[in-house]
């Protein structure tokens, strides 16, 4: 059962604890909180304290995507905050370091990759990744389209035989998340598409179905 993470991003800022409620009661399985620098992507977002605050509201794991520079300077922050999972970019180097940190703090770890970053760059670190988070837009902003040549770079890492999470973000609709599913995708983040059902309860059913 493919795994349904909001992004809240896409929720509304001046109601996010609503919105957060209304997605975790709708059964959504983590909750995905999109950290941005203003520097490695043009977009701030987000402080340890959202996730802090989110771990007091919320029963479901915080999946927190660091897309900093310099990952490593917040990073035991977002740890002592209740981060589920942490994932960071391989674009920003000093991977291996964080992955172990991240696992030190008792969370689970995540590599991620932009579009266009090969997954060859992912292969490096399949032994301490819990998680691969191919992005499916460039990083920065919700509401863009899927990049479908995405899915067979989901191919590609599954079929080395990768058996941990494979995580995508960016784009995913109900009408494209089972190309996704079909070909390895474990986690499927979503923003804009999920934030506008009338009735998410019913679509995040529906998603879980698909394999
Ligand atoms: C990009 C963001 C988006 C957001 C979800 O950096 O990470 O991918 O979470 O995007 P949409 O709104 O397209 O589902
Ligand atoms: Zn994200």
């Amino acid at each position: 059962m493919v795994k349904i993470a909001p992004s809240i991003l896409a929720a509304d800022p001046l109601n996010l604890e609503r919105d957060v409620r209304r997605a975790v009661d709708a059964g959504c399985d983590w909750i995905h909180v999109d950290v941005m620098d203003a520097h490695f992507v043009p977009n701030l977002a987000y402080s340890p304290d959202t996730v802090r605050r989110l771990k007091e509201i919320c029963a479901v794991p915080i999946d927190v995507h660091l897309m900093m520079e310099n990952p490593g300077t917040l990073l035991d922050a977002f740890l002592e905050a209740g981060a589920s999972n942490v994932t960071i970019h391989t674009e920003t180097g000093n991977v291996r370091s964080l992955l172990r940190r991240i696992h030190q703090g008792g969370a689970t770890a995540g590599v991620a990759l932009k579009p266009g970053t090969s997954a060859d760059d992912a292969k490096l670190y399949l032994e301490d990744a819990d998680l691969i988070l191919a992005m499916t837009v460039e990083p920065g902003f919700g509401g863009q389209k899927l990049d479908e040549r995405v899915v067979r770079k989901i191919r590609e890492i599954r079929d080395i035989g990768y058996d941990g999470e494979i995580e995508a973000d960016g784009g995913i609709r109900e009408d494209n998340l089972q190309m996704l599913t079909e070909n390895g995708l474990t986690v499927a983040v979503m923003g804009t598409a999920l934030f506008r059902e009338e009735d998410m309860k019913a679509a995040i059913s529906r998603m879980h179905q698909m394999k």
